[in-house]
């Protein structure tokens, strides 16, 4: 058997298979691995220490690796009740307070109820199935159609990849949901219509939902999802008329909007939610994530109050939730809940995320006049920025994978840790990050650049 040191030291995979990798790929180029964190660096099974410039790889330990009070909360209610279930009947006491809390959160948005699932997929799942049952409550059984956007990641699970607008993630598992349709997304950097300029290319866009929602039947439809900025897509802002207007068009067609906040809730769009950033009010809102600062796997589905009444005033028995996971609710997860929204909220870390992200925007476009090789920046709200990197800038021919991996790896060599997507480089620090922190991602940037 091998000692927790040899395997730590092992550069393989072994049996593990990876998500989101081709596990051929991760036998020729086995994964770092990473053996610690602290602060907002980690340090691989070489003793490498990295800054993360990506929160936990994944835009979710926000807090970085070093909340004491997270883990404490965690240690002491593994003591008092590690588990128990939220299914009919019982629940565990740090649940329903955790509950309240996120509802105070989101009370500008109007939320009023919370369902508890294990991450952000689990919580659009929730979101898609309470959508359709909403509908059949109200009488409106043939509502069952889902709309979204190009550019869009929404899970892995088939109604959350149903409803992702993205092909990676969709074609190896078709055929998905049916009755999902996809819009333009505000992708400014390409788009079908040839439009750069933000608001024209919102109103096209926009345009192009409401016509969709017609052409199938507004009877039809059931919810249009979106994330208040795509994230994982590769940071695609919409203009500020954008989700404001989507909010209009789904009231006045009787569809639910959902607003997938699993990245942008907490704080990391330089506002505590992407949907207040937008000053609108969705139906219902997804979190995950930050919720934990990524120390549990935790998510959940928001419910307006609007929503929520139609199920509590059921009386005939469909109003029933017959969907949950046996980790709803888990008390492990809700107490690091609890003590991560309490950090949050005590360390103010939407105000770094809104000055952070400034700085680092700026950096960033900084390289894109010094590198030919920078098609696109995008960000500027928060700690969500992406560089869309290009062989040719006229043809924005997105640059090969091989030169990409060079790059990525010059990154690292530099210290820093960021994310390929396709062509794209991903930027989502810890929103307690400094600025000596910031100006070392940008410095290991250009490293990388330099190395073309
Ligand atoms: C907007 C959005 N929705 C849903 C998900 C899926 O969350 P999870 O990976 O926790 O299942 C993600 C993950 O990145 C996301 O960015």
């Amino acid at each position: 058997m091998n000692t927790p040191n040899d395997e730590r030291s092992s550069p393989r995979p072994g049996p593990l298979w990876q998500p989101m990798t081709h596990p051929g790929e991760a036998i020729q180029h086995p994964p770092r691995t990473i053996v610690a964190g602290e602060g907002v660096h980690v340090t691989d099974a070489e003793g490498r220490r990295y800054l993360d410039a990506l929160a936990g790889g994944l835009w979710n330990v926000n807090l970085g690796f070093s909340c004491e009070p997270v883990k404490r909360a965690i240690a002491n209610q593994l003591d008092v009740l590690p588990y128990y279930s939220a299914f009919r009947g019982t629940v565990a006491a740090p649940a329903v307070e955790l509950a309240e809390r996120i509802i105070e959160w989101t009370s500008p948005e109007g939320m009023g109820r919370v369902f508890f699932t294990s991450g952000g997929s689990d919580s659009v799942e929730t979101a898609l199935r309470l959508a359709r049952q909403y509908h059949k409550l109200r009488g409106r059984p043939g509502r069952v159609k889902f709309l979204s956007l190009t550019g869009s990641y929404h899970g892995t699970h088939f109604g959350g990849a149903s409803v992702t607008g993205n092909a990676r993630f969709r074609t190896p598992y078709e055929p998905l949901l049916p009755g999902t349709f996809h819009i333009p997304g505000p992708n400014t950097y390409r788009n079908d219509f040839d439009e750069a300029d933000p608001a024209r290319l919102a109103a096209r866009c926009l345009t192009a939902l409401e016509s969709q929602i017609v052409f199938q039947g507004p009877q039809t439809v059931a919810a249009f999802i979106m994330e208040p900025i795509q994230g994982a897509g590769g940071v695609y802002v919409p203009h500020e008329s954008f989700m404001p207007g989507v909010r209009d068009i789904c009231s006045r067609h009787g569809v639910l909007l959902i607003a997938d906040e699993v990245i942008t809730g907490f704080g990391r769009s330089g506002a505590w939610f992407g949907s207040r950033l937008w000053g609108v009010q969705p139906d219902m809102m997804t979190i995950a994530k930050a919720l934990t600062t990524g120390y549990f796997p935790l998510g959940a589905t928001l419910i307006s109050h609007e929503v929520a009444e139609e199920f509590e005033s059921n009386d005939d028995g469909l109003g029933a939730v017959m969907h949950g996971y046996t980790y709803s609710g888990h008390p492990v997860g809700a107490a690091a809940g609890l003590a991560t929204l309490e950090e949050t909220a005590r360390l103010g870390v939407v105000d770094n995320a809104a000055s952070r992200g400034s700085q680092l925007f700026e950096g960033v476009t900084g390289l894109a006049d010094r590198f030919d090789v920078v098609g696109d920046v995008r960000g500027g709200h928060g700690l969500a920025i992406a560089l869309e990197l290009v062989s040719d800038r006229p043809a924005k021919t997105p640059l090969d994978g091989t030169t990409m991996a060079r790059i990525h790896e010059a990154v690292f060599d530099a210290g820093v840790a960021v994310r390929l997507s396709g062509n794209k480089i991903i930027l989502s620090p810890a929103l307690i990050i400094g600025p000596d922190h910031v100006a070392r991602i940008v410095d290991a940037l250009a490293a990388g650049l330099e190395s073309v």
